[in-house]
């Protein structure tokens, strides 16, 4: 462990001083949240408004799953984010700022009041084409204002949203809309990413050669070129005309389903992971409040994509519940130069900046010039989520951007957990480079060893969390079997997160990782059993196996090893088509960086690969390679340490 990871950063004056929240604050309500928690959600859910207020707050039993909270509540979390705002006075508040792609391009900048009244065009052009309350809603956009109000819209009508990333390809989608039998898309013409068009629609139109849909639904974004299919396809701008200006919140009850959104496992297909309306809607309005200390007037900024829960949670649904002005980006870092966030950062004179550590590793790579170019005095709090930020990285972030006086807030969660778990408060906590920090109101974390023995006190081990919180998923869209199994059966009665994770003296967590065949590139979720599907679907390859390897920017990288079929033969061109092909089944994000072609995989005499191993010559550390007596041909590994591809 280097000296840097002992280094404990003291709570900035400022920070303190203005803090929704104090250390002593956090003791107290940390303590009531665990002692009473039915008071303490009760109290929490109070500052949303609620058609029937709940009085049933905390139902749940984790063996087997049985999740509800605020079961005899109803609200809607379109009107929380949106219509309250308007009805308490600050209809002319910014709601969302968008920046698009191209620095010269046109700035947006919507109230409330403009947002209420694009939420219901949106909503009642939906009902038009006949979306009803529980259909399932595909949403494949760029990162415009319409695709929060194509979210948005859906909750207020009642409709399940599910986003799909703008980079997945057509097969993803296609079997994301399957899965869930959506029968409606929206989407635009085309998306902009660094000057590049990303071919929405197209994309759109393909998976839709494989699963049917009612009607597409297109926002005229780029005026791109796209085909349309009558009777299918319908431009919004043309849709929406003469719609009615009045759409009221469906009354939905708290346990209603708000959202699927698809993630990545250990084995299998993506899961549809199911949020329902009241604990998300507590949950994030209450994390988004205490965790980015908002206050009136400031901007806020997350750069994540409405395609990722980090969207969902902290570029829609939080941010908007707690009437903030939030900023939304169209575009990439790294274009048209390096100095891409900073300038947006000074533009838009931004006060809450949360990001991912691969785009800070990357930028720190550019140099500081770019960050010393722009005047960031606006900046007053940072945040990471994604992956884990090494010490390096944090210290480059809070001197260089935050210029030595801003809390950075790294904060640990899943698209399971729906909003934030671990994270130091910024008013409250000392910070400690490379730590998440402490637990979330209401947060119970445990390490368990590989018995399912709970750990006490300075530990490493598998992070479950004891009992559940408001924004817990609740099921695996049509596959509660699935549910259970993923997250309940490993240590019966807790919800395991696949995390890996050292607790120090001061009761700081430290996440190290998945412990399970996930790998995080880029902050991407990635099944390493999604990649090895994809390459066996070529038709020249026999068996692959996929691990992760450390990558100084992605954080993970993907190593995949490949034995082919008999009479065909590994070369450069074979290796660029494999990337090619695993980038159309299931997107860029996925591409291999190393495919390493072996004459075979090291298995046990039973059959099972070795995966431990592959690990190991991925990872350049050959060196240990541990027992591999067992293996039906250790002679292999010389081979494969001879041809490894990380050196
Ligand atoms: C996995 C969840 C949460 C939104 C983005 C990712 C890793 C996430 C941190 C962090 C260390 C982190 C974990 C987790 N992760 N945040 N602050 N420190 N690791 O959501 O795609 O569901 O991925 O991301 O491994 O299990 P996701």
């Amino acid at each position: 462990m280097s000296e840097i990871d002992h280094e404990t950063v003291p709570v900035p004056a400022a920070a303190r001083e203005h803090a929704v929240c104090s250390l002593a604050d956090y003791e107290a309500m940390y303590r009531r949240s665990i002692d009473d928690p039915d008071g303490f959600w009760a109290d929490q859910a109070q500052r949303l408004d609620w058609f029937r207020t709940p009085h049933k707050i905390a139902n749940w039993d984790f063996d087997p799953a049985d999740i509800r909270w605020f079961e005899d509540g109803t609200l809607n979390i379109c009107h929380n984010a949106v219509d309250r705002h308007v009805a308490a006075g600050n209809g002319d508040t910014i709601a969302l700022i968008f920046e698009p792609d191209d620095p010269e391009g046109a700035v947006r900048r919507l109230t409330y009041a403009d947002l209420q009244r694009e939420t219901i065009r949106m909503a009642n052009t939906l009902k038009g084409m006949g979306v009803a309350r529980g259909d399932r809603v595909t949403i494949y956009m760029p990162m415009i204002p319409e695709g929060a109000i194509a979210m948005l819209a859906c909750a207020r009508i009642g409709a399940v949203h599910s986003v799909i990333f703008g980079g997945f390809s057509p097969d993803a989608i296609a079997g994301r809309i399957e899965d869930c039998a959506s029968e409606w898309v929206i989407t635009a013409d085309e998306g902009l990413r660094g000057s590049k068009k990303v071919p929405l629609k197209a994309n759109v139109d393909a998976a839709l050669a494989k699963v049917p849909a009612k009607a597409v639904l297109v926002v005229r974004h780029t005026g791109g070129e796209v085909a349309m299919t009558e009777g299918r396809d319908h431009w919004y701008h043309e849709l929406s005309q003469g719609v009615p200006d009045e759409c009221p919140c469906e009354e939905m009850n708290a346990e209603d389903p708000l959202f699927i959104l698809y993630t990545s496992g250990s084995t299998g297909k993506p899961k549809g992971v199911l949020h329902t309306v009241g604990g998300y809607a507590v949950w994030t309005e209450t994390t988004f409040r205490y965790v980015f200390d908002y206050r009136p007037g400031e901007v806020y900024w997350c750069t994540a994509d409405i395609g990722w829960v980090t969207g969902h949670s902290y570029i829609v649904y939080g941010p908007l519940q707690n009437g903030a002005t939030a900023l939304m980006f169209e575009g990439v870092p790294n274009w048209p130069d390096h100095d891409r966030f900073w300038a947006v950062c000074a533009k838009h004179d931004v006060n809450i900046f949360y990001t991912a550590p691969t785009a800070i590793r990357a930028l720190m790579r550019e140099g500081t010039a770019h960050v010393q170019k722009h005047d960031l005095s606006s900046l007053r709090l940072l945040g990471t989520v994604g992956e884990p930020i090494n010490p390096e990285a944090w210290r480059w972030y809070h001197d260089n951007v935050g210029g030595g006086e801003t809390p950075v807030v790294d904060t640990w969660w899943q698209t399971e957990t729906g909003g934030i778990m671990i994270t130091t408060l910024p008013g409250a906590h000392p910070m400690k480079p490379g730590s998440a920090g402490r637990p979330f109101f209401g947060v119970c974390p445990e390490l368990v060893d590989g018995d399912g023995k709970v750990l006490d006190g300075e530990n490493s081990g598998n992070l479950c969390i004891a009992r559940s919180w408001p924004g817990q998923a609740r099921t695996v869209y049509g596959d509660h079997d699935r549910f259970v199994q993923t997250y309940f059966s490993t240590y019966r009665g807790k919800y395991f997160t696949g995390d890996g994770c050292r607790r120090d003296a001061d009761g700081y967590y430290w996440i190290t990782g998945r412990v399970d065949d996930v790998i995080n590139v880029s902050g991407h979720r990635m099944g390493t059993a999604e990649v090895e599907s994809a390459l066996v679907l070529h038709p020249k390859v026999a068996e692959a196996a996929v691990v992760g390897f450390p990558h100084d920017i992605k954080g993970q990288g993907i190593y995949c090893y490949v034995t082919l079929n008999a009479g065909e033969e590994p070369g450069e061109d074979l290796a660029a088509e494999l990337r090619q092909h695993v980038r159309k089944e299931i997107g860029p994000i996925a591409t291999p960086d190393h495919l390493h072609f072996t004459p075979a995989l090291p298995k046990t005499r039973s059959g099972k690969i070795m995966r431990r191993i592959l690990r190991k010559i991925a990872e350049n550390d050959y060196g240990a390679l541990g027992d591999t007596s067992t293996l039906a041909d250790p002679s292999l590994v010389d081979g494969l340490i001879e041809g490894r591809l990380n050196r």
